[in-house]
């Protein structure tokens, strides 16, 4: 019998907290001169404050469908969390959206002040591309190297960091559907795609299976957004831990803003149709990410 999808979620959810946990403790690392406190306090605050795990949870089960090295798998679903806590630290700044309040706590600039926070985010991004790149991630050379590279356009011009400044360009703007499309693919879409990718590349997967997984997760991606910009409108600030009903005021362009709940609810249905239609290929394996595609569309928090 498959366990109901929380508790998987839950179970490598624990796991990455335990490697997060090493991985930011107080001992420097060789090469480096020293962790200043007050900073490393601000990342473990960023980073060790509960979450979903759902980026980590994509690379476990990506990577299980190849048989691919468990504890490798865990160092980069641990680098891609580091990016995606730095990406959550930043864009609640003042100077982005302005937030308080995230996973049910205080925002890091808040907690620490301004500056830790963006240091902390410089911090968690560098060590994302130390944790795959060092030996301990014990894959080829050359995997180590196209996780990195790929993250790198995940994660930068082309990707996240490109598609927050799309959508702090396009505050108070109209949109069209296309351009909120590409903007969503960028600013969410693109570390949900790696990390799908990401576990076709450390179980040394052929090109067309990591194709493939990419596209599941390209699909996800935009679902995920699609179901934050939802929970935007109709959820309570409690149950998501973090502000709601702030993209509308914000002038923010989302498609649910665009076209309303029941189209983007549909829109969502259609979604995890299409990803779940990606993974034929792979039967029974594929059941987790089954699962985490219909958690990502009908999620509550
Ligand atoms: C929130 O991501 C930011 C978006 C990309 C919409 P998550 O909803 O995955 O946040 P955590 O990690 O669970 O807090
Ligand atoms: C943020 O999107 C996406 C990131 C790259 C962090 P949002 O601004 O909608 O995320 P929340 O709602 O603050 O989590
Ligand atoms: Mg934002
Ligand atoms: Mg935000
Ligand atoms: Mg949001």
């Amino acid at each position: 019998m498959t366990p109901p999808f929380e508790v998987k979620l839950a179970v490598g959810a624990e796991m990455v907290e335990a490697e997060l946990r090493r991985l930011l403790d107080t001992r420097p690392l060789e090469g480096e001169i020293a962790r200043p406190v007050r900073l490393l306090e601000a990342m473990r605050h960023g980073v060790l404050n509960g979450g979903k795990r759902l980026r980590p949870f994509l690379v476990l089960e990506s990577a299980a469908l190849f048989d691919a090295s468990g504890e490798a798998a865990l160092r980069v679903a641990a680098a891609l969390e580091c990016v995606h806590c730095y990406s959550l630290v930043h864009d609640d700044l003042p100077a982005m959206d302005d937030d308080d309040l995230r996973r049910g706590q205080p925002t890091v600039h808040r907690a620490f002040d301004e500056a830790t926070a963006i240091l902390a985010g410089d911090g968690l991004l560098t060590y994302a591309f130390d944790i795959i790149g060092d030996a301990q991630t014990a894959l080829p050379a050359e995997a180590r190297l196209a996780l990195m590279t790929r993250l790198a356009r995940a994660a930068g011009i082309g990707g996240m960091a490109g598609g927050q400044a799309l959508d702090l360009q396009a505050e108070g703007q109209s949109l069209a559907e296309d351009d909120i499309l590409r903007l969503q693919a960028m600013k969410t879409g693109a570390l949900i795609r790696y990390a799908c990718e990401a576990g076709a590349i450390i179980g040394g997967a052929a090109e067309a299976d990591r194709e493939r997984l990419g596209e599941f997760g390209a699909a996800i991606g935009l679902a995920f957004q699609l179901a934050d910009d939802l929970l935007d409108l109709t959820a309570s600030s409690e149950a998501m831990g973090k502000a709601t009903g702030k993209d509308a005021a914000a002038g923010k362009a989302t498609l649910a803003g665009l076209h309303g709940i029941d189209w983007t609810r549909r829109q969502l249905r259609g979604l995890v149709a299409q990803a779940e239609d990606i993974l034929e290929p792979y039967g029974e394996g594929a059941e987790g990410l089954r699962q985490a595609a219909r958690f990502v569309a009908e999620r509550q928090s």
